[in-house]
């Protein structure tokens, strides 16, 4: 039988390999699950809308820290975030407050926030 399988990940154009068509895929290797996030919407607005409780949420608007990721890979944007809760070497390191992070392609994420906020927090650079 020929034709396209509507539910077949895309083979070309910017979703080409993602499973979730017209959105970018948020997959957290560590617990194996995934969030579909809308192009231009955050990942923690992407969870919420999905009923996922996958990251600590506190503000929602970059004040808290509580929602801390590590990216491993992917492409993103982000809003301005205080330097409170991301230094610049967090951020060099591909720490973000998933609050402030709007995918622009499949992400690999780790969840680093655990329900408070470590403003004195820095990349451990023997952990890479
Ligand atoms: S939920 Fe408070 S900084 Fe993201």
């Amino acid at each position: 039988m020929h034709g396209v399988d509507a539910n077949a990940p895309p083979t070309k154009g910017p979703d080409a390999g993602s499973r979730f068509r017209g959105f970018h895929e948020v997959s957290i290797p560590d617990t194996g699950q995934r969030i579909a996030c809308a192009p231009g919407e955050n990942i923690l607005r992407a969870m919420e809308r999905l009923n996922l409780r996958l990251i600590p949420v506190g503000c929602r608007g970059g004040g808290c820290g509580v929602c801390r990721i590590r990216v491993r890979c992917g492409k993103y944007v982000t809003r301005r975030m205080s330097r409170i809760h991301v230094s610049a070497a967090d951020e060099a390191a591909g720490i973000a407050l998933a609050c402030c992070l709007m995918p622009q392609g499949d992400l690999e994420i780790e969840v680093l926030g655990s329900g408070t906020s470590n403003p004195m927090s820095t990349v451990n650079p023997l952990q890479g």
